[in-house]
Parts: structure tokens; C-alpha cells; sequence
């Protein structure tokens, strides 16, 4: 495959060679791919399990429902965190049905075991009958690995994954200045979707949609390709900087007046949009100094970020399903898991943080207005029912079902992608290596020049 030469821009220190496999469409439709996924793929990488605001006490108990999976994180008496398989060991009921709980001992539904925060089971029902003796106090739930992070939990299955911390790299080091172990997840919302977890990853992996997919960003983010500058790690994760307050160089946004989007963004800070006029590409440099010279009247702590860190988006793409985008006033996580059975749906999650700003009693979320606590917006929902996810996701799901469609079809020969696309390329040959074990054929369009 080509990619040596093209408009897009990739970052000299991080990039990383592909080999043009074929993207098939077999990963999205079949059970095989899927149980490939869930042998190989899911067990091998860190998941966020949830937030640690919702652990403050010993007992206090985060559930999170993976694919056929289920994990329960549970505050320990020394503070720390465990995580173990929701799974009773006697007869494999699951344990904890609800999404967070609160409890001194787990008890199972079904004969009532108990265990204690450690997981060692301590008290049984006819304790004598067992032909082993008592089983209390031998007895443990299955434990997993369980890391935090910043403000995060995150859990896997695997003993052999690298240390959370190294296996973030390079994003503990690069999101230090947001300081994000303080900041409030107001908006939590989920949603069962009509597609392959992978279509929205894909979508994640690429700015080529922006214009025609979020036409509305363009007056205040601008994703042309120049100034658009893409990372991409050996671990197999990728960022994206994208340049924010100002518009895109698509179009000529800059001999007019300031464009709406950064008009009001201009005048949040202060700063006369009018006086932009025929220049307004140089209003991001006037945020930057109104938020050094205002921002720690109006609460905010902006000292350790950078100048681009306070306009610009960071978009760092996990490998292989997690999504964390950052402004120093809002971080975005955007994720999708796969369904328990159905290769041809998944769950989209949608969670939104919020540094504390003393006096700030109400952020401007996806979805509206909300105060700043933790979970003030929290639903489940099914795509499609109405039900918003925000306004920008909704747009980015809406072609997933069409895109699931597609790909079903005898006519579709595998993908064909653009070079600023080399990071969906990236993604699915990690991919093909961790299930399949080897590459896929080659890309129609490979080695052409
Ligand atoms: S399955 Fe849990 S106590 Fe029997
Ligand atoms: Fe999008």
C-alpha cells in the first residue's frame, strides 16, 4: 500500500508502517470473527471498569457488563481496588445484578453464599455437608488485574498485560497538565446499537468525515489536513491534534466575520469577534491569552497546560476500543463494546467529565444543560428511539447501521482507504495479527503508486 506520500500529516516521531491488508468484511458479520475477538482480543487489553467516585467506601461495588463477561470492582478496607468475574463459584449464578452497590458481604441470589470485599467466601448454608469441609475462607471469586488511573478503574483478564500505566503510554504523561484525577463524570449514557463495535472505531480512527458527516464543526474546529497532525504509536495507539478555535482551511472562513460556533466561543472570553473580521483565524491566539490572563479568575487551573492544550482537541484513540478527547474544559470518552452474541451489535458508550470549578453549580453537556455532580445524566437507551446521545454522536452513529448494511453485501470487496485513513489500516492489521495470527491478502488498492 502507498503510503509514503498524501496530503494528510503524520508526525515524524510517531508513525508507524502498515502492510495494506485487506479490510474484509467478515470482521463485522461473522461468529467466527467474534469468538476470535473474544478469545483472543477482549482478554488481552485493559478495560475501563468505571469511575472511583463511585468506590469511596470499603463494599462499595462498580458492575460492568462486558460482551458475555461481567466484572465487579470492589473498594478494599487498605483503599485499594480488586476486581473479580461476577461469577458464584458453587454453581455459576451471576452475583451482582445492579450497576453499582454497596455491601459489606456479596451475597448470591441463588443458594446464598456470601463473600466479603476480598472475595473469600465466609458464610454457606449447611456448612458441615461439603466433602471437603467448610469451604469458608478457602473459597475466592475469580480475581483479575485492577489498576486505576486519574479519576478511572480499569480491569483485565489477562495476567500478562503490561502494567496499566505503561500500557496507557504515552497518554498518563501527555494528559498530565489536565489534571483529571479531580474531574466529575456528569454525563453517562449508553446505548444499544445495530452495528459491529468496530464501524464506530473505524469512524474514531478518521477525520475524513468531519466535513460531511459534522458539518457543523467547521466554524470553530478545523480539520484541514495541514494543520492536522496525526500520532501514531507502537502499542498501537494514535492521537490526533486538531486544531480548535479556529475555522477549517476547507473553506475561507477568514477574509468574512468570525463564523457562529467561534463567534460565541471568542465571547466567552471576552473578546470582540467583530474586531476579528478578515482575520479570524488569529482569534485562537486571542483565546489563548484571554484564558492565561482570566482563567484562574473564573476557577479554572490552566497552569500546567500548554498553549495548545488550552484551544486545540487532543484525540487519543486506544487500541483497541477506547476513545478519550480532550479540552482543557470538557473530556469526552467515547467507546463501543461488543454484544454477548450478535457480531452485528454492540453498545455505545458515551461519558463526559468536568473539571471542578469552584462556584460552577451547571456545565453545558452533549445533551444539554446539567449540574456538575457525579452522573447528574445517566440512561441506557436504544439508538434509534429517539433518545440522544449528544448531538455530534448522533450524527457519528447514524451511518452505523447503514455502514452494517453495506457491508453485508456480496458486492462490497473490502476497504478502500484515503492515506488519512492509515490509522483505520493500522487498527485492523493489529487486529488481524492479535485474532487471526497472520495478515489478511492484500488491499485491492495495495502497492499501487
Ligand atoms: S450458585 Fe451461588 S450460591 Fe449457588
Ligand atoms: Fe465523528
Amino acid at each position: 500500500m502507498n503510503v509514503q506520500s498524501g496530503a494528510a500529516r503524520y508526525s515524524a516521531e510517531f508513525d508507524q508502517p502498515v502492510r495494506g491488508d485487506m479490510i474484509t468484511a467478515d470482521r463485522y458479520t461473522s461468529r467466527e470473527w467474534m469468538e476470535g475477538e473474544y478469545e483472543k482480543l477482549w482478554p488481552s487489553v485493559w478495560h475501563l471498569g468505571g469511575m472511583l467516585a463511585d468506590l469511596e467506601e470499603e463494599g462499595d461495588v462498580i458492575r460492568h457488563n462486558f460482551g458475555r463477561e461481567s466484572i465487579i470492582m470492589i473498594k478494599q478496607a487498605d483503599g485499594s481496588v480488586k476486581a473479580f468475574y461476577n461469577v458464584c463459584p458453587h454453581r455459576g449464578n451471576r452475583l451482582v445484578l445492579g450497576d453499582i452497590a454497596s455491601t459489606p458481604r456479596i451475597t448470591c441470589g441463588y443458594h446464598g453464599w456470601q463473600f466479603d470485599a476480598s472475595g473469600t467466601l465466609v458464610d454457606v448454608q449447611d456448612p458441615d455437608d461439603f466433602p471437603g469441609g467448610n469451604p469458608c475462607g478457602k473459597v475466592h471469586l475469580t480475581e483479575i488485574q485492577c489498576a486505576t488511573w486519574g479519576p478511572f478503574v480499569f480491569w483485565a483478564m489477562n495476567d500478562d498485560v503490561a502494567p496499566l500505566e505503561e500500557w496507557l503510554a504515552p497518554f498518563p504523561e501527555r494528559l498530565k497538565g489536565y489534571n483529571l484525577e479531580n474531574w466529575v463524570r456528569v454525563l453517562n449514557l449508553s446505548a444499544d446499537c445495530e452495528f459491529n463495535w468496530k464501524i464506530i472505531r473505524d469512524n474514531f480512527n478518521e477525520s475524513y468525515h468531519l466535513p460531511t458527516i459534522h458539518p457543523e464543526l467547521a466554524t470553530f474546529i478545523n480539520d484541514g489536513l495541514p494543520t492536522t497532525l496525526f500520532e501514531m504509536y507502537e502499542n498501537g495507539h494514535n492521537s490526533m491534534w486538531m486544531i480548535g478555535h479556529q475555522a477549517t482551511s476547507r473553506k475561507d472562513y477568514v477574509s468574512g466575520d468570525v463564523p457562529p460556533g467561534l463567534y460565541e466561543a471568542a465571547e466567552a472570553w471576552g473578546i470582540d469577534p467583530k474586531e476579528y473580521r478578515g482575520r479570524t483565524q488569529e482569534v485562537r491566539q486571542a483565546v489563548i491569552e484571554a484564558k492565561r490572563k482570566h482563567g484562574a479568575e473564573r476557577g479554572y487551573d490552566y497552569s500546567e497546560m500548554t498553549d495548545q492544550q488550552l484551544v486545540d482537541y487532543f484525540h487519543c484513540t486506544l487500541f483497541p476500543n477506547l476513545t478519550i478527547t480532550m479540552s482543557p474544559e470538557q473530556c469526552q470518552i467515547l467507546r463501543t463494546e461488543p454484544h454477548p452474541t450478535d457480531p452485528a451489535k454492540c453498545v455505545f458508550q458515551h461519558w463526559c467529565l468536568y473539571p471542578p470549578v469552584k462556584g460552577m453549580k451547571e456545565v453545558v453537556t452533549p445533551v444539554g444543560n446539567a449540574p456538575l455532580k457525579h452522573d447528574a445524566i445517566q440512561r441506557h437507551s436504544v439508538y434509534g428511539d429517539g433518545v440522544s446521545l449528544g448531538f455530534v454522536a448522533d450524527q457519528d452513529l447514524s451511518i452505523g447501521t447503514t455502514q452494517q448494511q453495506g457491508l453485508n453485501s456480496r458486492g462490497f470487496k473490502g476497504c478502500m482507504l484515503t492515506y488519512q485513513e492509515k490509522r483505520i489500516q493500522r487498527f485492523h492489521e493489529l487486529l488481524n495479527d492479535v485474532v487471526l495470527g497472520h495478515p489478511t491478502e492484500q488491499a485491492p488498492n495495495a502497492g499501487e503508486e
